[in-house]
């Protein structure tokens, strides 16, 4: 048995974390629009089409803001093309994912399916095939009272009212040369700046998010956010992150491992903003927006997802099905998003529904939950209030991980405490969320926290599977789920808990 120990203090914070650090993404991509959130004819959706067996998963699920439409897919599409009577929407040819786009759905759809759901919306504007001009028209539809020609357009749609999105990112991934005008960080910073420029100008309420790199792994990382914030510093509020996890090399202790990878992207990207900003002498600080992140490899190299035969309409790409292994790795990410609440403001599980996403449906039939639903939802649920400094003592290993890009084997060394921790507390207590990533041996953390009085377990789960390639499916939905952590004991002022290998644990102490 391992021991550990974590010490933290009620007076000594990180920062309070944002409700929009809890987003998710829904893209126009296979069958997360169309037969995911949306789906005429199915027995549960309502006259809009909105299946409400998945926003019943929603609302559990939790997420608080939600990005649309893309994703690659934002930077081939016309907005246009989706408002407007359906029967007169024209269907499009998708150069993302090699699909038919009929854009049934369109951005007032999404505005009211995020009114159902009671989630702020998030909303990119194509910069990639198109520029500031259609991304400062998007906003006039969207946000201006009325009187001008895109705003009265809105109203004759029937959207009487603005929708009033505050949240806008100025394009996806435009440092990919896999998205549609990929552009170097000079022509997307200029860009960027223009339209973010034109967009405030018609509602100066807003908040804009520049495309930060699509991965810590690009070969032009760094150098993008730095020259991309050089042209963006005054227009933006955010520079944005990506990031997916994979276990292609079947080592699931590096895999484990890697989301101490993303502490790392961070904290280099807060670096290089700051620096942006200390050339300026600027007290001005951008926040980060970690806008697509989770696991995804298994559906991701095999270049037949992006479906080039018969350009097919929502057809079912990118169906990752998540194990218990991918459950722990995200929770792992969780801790890492917590523990930088001062500066990660906005953050989303890329995606939302049967597309790497925690909730699947079948078209015509059930939906359930994923085993990556589990680790989300509770830190949706437990993660408001302030991150602690929390001082973990944990033993640690050495892990190697594997993270490819094009054709180059790029190998991370990572040194791992074998415990992974992030702390939260609120008016009435304090929430742990902790990883042990020991395959083999359970860990005894015992927990010293200060300033809070006495306090006891109100509540304790575990995730956790004797097969770590454990699923959710159809037939089993609930194969994966949280369970009681019965491993605690207090004894006069400390509390100790018995955390089993390869378990994910959320404990709430109150007073
Ligand atoms: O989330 C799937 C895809 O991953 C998005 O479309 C893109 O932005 C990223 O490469």
């Amino acid at each position: 048995m391992r021991q550990a120990s974590i010490t933290f203090d009620r007076a000594f914070a990180i920062g309070d974390t944002d409700p929009r650090l809890f987003g998710a993404f829904v893209e126009h991509l296979g069958r997360c629009v169309y037969g995911g959130i949306y789906e005429p004819g199915h027995p549960t959706a309502d006259k809009r089409g909105f299946r409400k067996d998945v926003l019943d998963l929603v609302t559990e699920l939790g997420p608080t803001i939600m990005r649309y439409p893309g994703g690659n897919f934002v930077s081939g599409y016309n907005w246009e093309d989706g408002v407007g009577p359906v029967k007169d929407r024209p269907a499009r040819l998708d150069l993302a994912w090699f699909t038919t786009e009929p854009n049934s759905f369109g951005t007032n759809e999404f505005i009211d399916w995020c009114r159902a759901a009671k989630i702020e919306p998030m909303l990119a504007v194509n910069l990639g095939t198109r520029d500031g001009d259609a991304a400062r028209n998007l906003v006039e539809y969207c946000n201006h009272p009325g009187g001008t020609a895109w705003s009265d357009l809105r109203i004759k749609h029937g959207w009487k009212k603005p929708h009033d999105v505050k949240f806008w990112c100025l394009g996806n991934e435009v440092d990919g040369p896999w998205q549609m005008e990929h552009k170097t960080a000079t022509e997307y910073g200029r860009v960027a700046h223009e339209a973010a420029k034109m967009m405030r100008w018609i509602d100066p309420s807003i908040e804009l998010a520049a495309c930060g790199s699509s991965g810590r792994n690009m070969p032009t990382y760094g150098r993008w956010e730095d020259e991309v914030l050089e042209h963006t510093f005054d227009q933006v509020e955010f520079i944005s992150l990506h990031t997916y996890f994979n276990n292609y090399a079947s080592d699931t202790k590096a895999f484990l491992a890697s989301p101490d990878l993303m502490d790392n992207f961070i904290e280099e990207v807060v670096a290089i903003s700051d620096a942006v900003a200390a050339r300026r002498r600027s007290d001005k600080r951008i926040m980060l927006s970690f806008d697509e992140w989770n696991v995804w490899y298994r559906t991701r190299r095999v270049r037949a997802d992006r479906v080039k035969e018969g350009w097919p309409v929502a057809p079912p790409i990118l169906e990752e099905v998540y194990s218990m292994e991918d459950a722990l790795v995200f929770g792992g990410a969780c801790i890492s998003l917590l523990n930088h609440a001062d500066r990660v403001k906005a953050a989303c599980l890329a995606q939302l529904v049967n597309v790497i996403a925690p909730i699947m449906t079948e078209t015509g039939g059930p939906a359930w939950r994923q085993t990556i639903f589990w680790p989300f939802a509770q830190m949706s649920r437990l993660g408001r209030g302030t991150v602690l400094k929390a001082i973990v003592k944990s033993e640690s290993y050495q892990a190697s991980y594997f993270d490819p890009r094009g054709k180059q084997d790029l190998f991370y060394p990572i040194d791992a405490p074998y415990l992974k921790a992030s702390v939260v507390s609120d008016d009435k207590g304090v929430s742990l969320f902790l990883l042990n990533r020991d395959l083999e041996q359970p860990v005894t953390v015992t927990l010293d926290a200060r300033g809070f009085g006495k306090l006891k377990v109100t509540e304790a789960t575990e995730l956790r599977h004797s097969d770590l390639q454990a699923v959710n499916s159809k037939a089993e939905p609930l194969k994966v789920k949280p369970a009681t952590l019965k491993g605690f004991a207090t004894k006069a002022d400390t509390i100790s808990l018995e955390l089993q290998p390869a378990s994910w644990n959320v404990i709430r102490l109150e007073g």
